[in-house]
């Protein structure tokens, strides 16, 4: 066997294997391997493949990071058209629809249905060509669709190739793309700490996501799929569509595991009812259940009207809406500076609650709904969502409605705002901004920062509001003393809160990093920065340079953060906290056995790819840089090494060579490649 072919083999091993694991965390839920060993066998495949791109196939999961920007998508047509649904909205509605059925087929007796939740994303055709994913695309308009098939790719619930023999020449499955509604918070929360603004609702979030150019967006995006059927039942080996859902999960597709055949309509009813009930439980947005007769003959026999088939209907939830008064818009100014409208409501019952404020996004968003003051509005909640004003109520308007004035100055500092060419938001630009502060202050101790517990935004607010608290170290010299006695506090409730700000000196460094607020430093890039400095005082020395080495960030954040650091105020702010005790820990890294150790390799290594050998590095806690400074302990020297052994060895580094790394790798107990 040659070279190649032992490449090959080895390739298709992998492939199988990683596709087979995937399968078990991203759509059975049910891992078989740690992490670290699933993320072995990926690192390993994508050193392979960079060795040989001419064996790299379409279907191979190192294509699901996301590949090239496309210049814009191409549009594709549906061999069958993908149609809409209709939809009912009370049991009655949903009797006109049986006997619809009945009368059309003739038929007097029981009828099974198959009732699945309707999935609230985005609707996507994916065709399989002998059991590889060979285009995906969105509905568009039922007949034409957009191919995002490089997106579609990224998201791990998708197969790439289907599992099992005796698979279809041509297959069209269709499903829906989502964001659950923990990934949404997760991505909403990423987008406010990087300025960004948030996505309004998790089908937004899932649509957008998928309408991005370039695909390594989409890969960022925690994007899942439920897949709900096929466009030509002749394409399965099924009589129903019961069966069919059971066949696609068998092929490696995920199902939602909500959806149960029903023997008739008075189990469908008491389906609703519980989907209905349990609908905040899960974990992605449903809006109502989808009904579908069972049998494919029978469904054949019904056919299709112009819009939608006449076999299936969407039964939707109550819609968590309702009407009431626009009292007042109030302008916030949040952490970053950006000012955001709030509508201040009559209050309403909404879905349980009452609701007296919504949010209203920005500026153009009041204006694209062409809301005045004083109309009457409708507002929503979808899910644990914060409540949104929907539309203005034209109808009702009185002609009293007064237009909402966009304010040109920081309804805080009284600065004047400003909104940059082609962003919809505005912002306060005075960094000693009074609004700005609080928020940063309460962004410090809030869960996406420190997560102090005894500290609420209230408390922050009162101890800013008494000058007790102006700045971060100012939290560090409160004494129980200073706050016995103000509104709302105690002995004991003191002393809680100033134990856990102590405590809080001693955080990961990288959740520090996340409370500090910095632009486009959000909990994911603090994390790369811990790992790759470990250290505030490594960071602090960091350069641009440097920052744009780690893998992860990119031009905007780097800049931003040498920026933040290198403000004068900020750095004597950093040195009080450390003054008051400031010391944080590299979490996750600490322990591992190469933490704290810096590499550099030059030269050809003749064991293992320089990939793999610094992802071993990685995984084993140590870092891996490209060049040789004060700040490397290790150079590792493969054959022709060139001039940065010259310049290790007037520095005074340790020099090594490749046996001695392999050693050194064997010791700290690392056979292994790492997590990326
Ligand atoms: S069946 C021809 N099943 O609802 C049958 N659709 O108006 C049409 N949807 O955007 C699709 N969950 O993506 C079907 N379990 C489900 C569904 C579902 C959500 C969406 C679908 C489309 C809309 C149809």
């Amino acid at each position: 066997m040659n070279e190649n072919d032992t490449v090959r083999q080895r390739l298709a091993v992998l492939r199988q294997q990683i596709d087979l694991h995937s399968h078990r965390y991203y759509v059975l839920d049910s891992p078989l391997l740690a992490d670290s060993e699933y993320d072995a066998l990926f690192q390993e495949l994508l050193a392979l493949e960079s060795r040989h791109p001419e064996l790299v196939t379409p279907d191979s999961p190192s294509q699901r990071v996301g590949g090239e920007p496309l210049a814009q998508f191409v549009q594709v047509a549906h061999r069958l058209p993908m149609l809409s649904l209709k939809n009912a909205f009370s049991p009655g509605e949903m009797a006109d629809f049986e006997r619809g059925l009945r009368d059309f087929l003739s038929l007097a007796g029981p009828l099974s249905y198959m009732a699945e939740p309707k999935l609230d994303g985005l609707a996507v055709e994916l065709i399989y060509r002998d059991g590889v994913l060979a285009v995906g695309a969105t509905r568009g308009d039922g007949l034409l669709g957009e191919e995002i098939t490089a997106n579609l790719r990224t998201i791990p619930a998708i197969p790439l190739r289907l599992k099992g023999n005796n698979l279809p020449p041509l297959l069209e499955v269709r499903g829906e793309a989502f964001l659950s509604r923990a990934g949404f918070a997760r991505l909403n929360e990423q987008r406010a700490a990087s300025g960004e603004p948030p996505f309004a609702n998790p089908r937004n979030a899932a649509a957008g996501s998928l309408r991005q150019l370039d695909p390594k967006v989409a890969a960022s995006r925690p994007l899942d799929f439920f897949c709900y059927g096929v466009a030509d039942p002749a394409q399965v080996p099924c009589q129903r569509q019961s069966e069919a859902l059971l066949y696609l999960a068998e092929l490696g597709f995920k199902v939602s595991p909500l959806a149960r055949p029903c023997a008739g309509m008075p189990e469908v009813t008491a389906h609703f009812a519980a989907l209905g009930a349990r609908r905040a439980e899960f974990d992605h947005d449903i809006d109502g259940m989808v009904v579908k007769v069972d049998a494919f003959d029978l469904q054949a026999r019904l056919g299709n009207t112009a819009r939608a088939p006449r076999w299936a209907i969407a039964w939707k939830f109550d819609p968590l809406q309702a009407a009431t008064t626009l009292v007042d818009v109030k302008f916030g100014v949040g952490r970053t500076g950006a000012v955001t409208p709030v509508a201040i409501l009559e209050p309403v019952a909404l879905g349980g609650v009452t609701v007296r404020h919504a949010s209203l996004h920005n500026q153009e968003e009041i204006t694209r709904k062409g809301l005045l003051l004083g109309d009457r509005v409708l507002v929503q909640r979808a899910g644990d969502v914060i409540p949104e004003v929907v539309k203005p109520l034209i109808n009702e308007r009185r002609g009293d409605e007064r237009p909402i004035v966009w304010p040109e100055r920081c309804p805080s500092c009284d600065q004047p705002l400003a909104r940059p060419e082609g962003e919809v938001i505005s912002r306060c630009q005075n960094p000693r901004c009074p609004a700005q502060r609080v928020k940063a202050l309460i962004h410090y101790v809030g869960k996406a920062g420190l997560d102090i517990e005894t500290l609420g935004a209230k408390a922050v607010e009162q101890l800013h509001d008494l000058s007790l608290v102006r700045d971060l170290p100012d939290f560090y010299r409160l004494r129980p003393a200073d706050l016995v006695g103000l509104e709302g506090w105690g002995e004991r409730s003191a002393e809680l809160a100033v134990e856990a700000i102590a405590r809080s000196l001693k955080a990961p460094l990288s959740r520090f990093l996340a409370a500090l607020g910095i632009r486009f430093v959000g909990e994911v890039t603090a994390q790369l920065l811990e790992e790759r400095f470990g250290s505030l005082e490594r960071l602090r020395q960091a350069g641009m340079e440097e920052l744009l080495e780690v893998e992860g960030i990119g031009e905007q954040s780097a800049r931003s953060i040498s920026q933040y650091l290198a403000d004068p105020q900020v750095a004597a702010m950093l040195d009080r906290l450390l003054e008051l005790g400031l010391e944080l820990r590299a979490a996750g890294r600490v322990g591992l056995p190469l933490a704290g150790l810096v590499f550099v390799f030059t030269g050809t290594l003749a064991g293992c790819s320089r990939d793999e050998a610094k992802n071993r590095v990685k995984a084993l806690g140590g870092q891996v840089v490209s060049a040789v400074s004060k700040k490397v302990t290790h150079l590792v020297c493969g054959e022709e090494a060139g001039g940065k052994r010259k310049k290790a060895s007037e520095l005074g580094l340790t020099i090594i060579d490749e046996a001695e790394f392999s050693r050194l790798l064997a010791e700290a107990g690392g056979a292994t490649a790492g997590r990326k």
